[in-house]
């Protein structure tokens, strides 16, 4: 009986800490940012997974496991980004071209992404006096 509790034990702590699972805090983040919007097509079916590296439009870095990419260009949302995302703190790159975030602010996190070195919110539907929160991205290269 020991031995089987013992082993049960052993087999989820070698689940937990297996390469192939994202952050859980990140993944958190993620969810919210779904809860926010819709999608007409299919695109967030896959975001339900425990994996949050192998969702559509996620890639995470090998070594640390790390978000470091968040491509949802294209799949058409309509809602509003939760703030959620600053959780994505080594985020690299970031597209949300060709959403519509319906006149929102661009969120403010955005400029606490230390990381972002690509950041493209064309055709997204934000408002223009809110590019000014952007200011602190100096070394990204931005789309608009
Ligand atoms: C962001 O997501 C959290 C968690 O789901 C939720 O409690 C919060 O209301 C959301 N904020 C906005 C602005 O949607
Ligand atoms: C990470 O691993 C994937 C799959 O093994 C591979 O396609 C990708 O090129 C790797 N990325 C980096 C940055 O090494
Ligand atoms: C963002 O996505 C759009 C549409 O998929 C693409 O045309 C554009 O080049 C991307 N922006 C960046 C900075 O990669």
């Amino acid at each position: 009986m020991l031995t089987a509790v013992v082993l049960f034990y052993f087999t989820i702590a070698s689940t937990a800490g297996k390469a192939s699972s994202c952050i859980p805090r990140e993944r958190d983040a993620l969810l919210a940012f779904k809860a926010g919007v819709t999608a007409p097509g299919d695109e967030l079916r896959s975001w339900q997974s425990l994996d949050c590296c192998k969702w559509s439009g996620v890639a995470c870095s090998n070594k640390t496991l790390h978000v470091i990419k968040l491509d949802v260009s294209q799949f058409a949302l309509n809602g509003k980004i939760n703030s959620s995302l600053a959780a994505l703190t080594r985020l690299v790159y970031l597209n949300l071209s060709q959403n519509d975030f319906g006149g929102m602010a661009i969120p403010e996190f955005v400029g606490s992404l230390k990381k972002l070195k690509y950041l493209d919110l064309s055709r997204a539907n934000f408002v223009e006096r809110s590019l000014l929160s952007l200011v602190i991205c100096q070394h990204s290269s931005i789309l608009i």
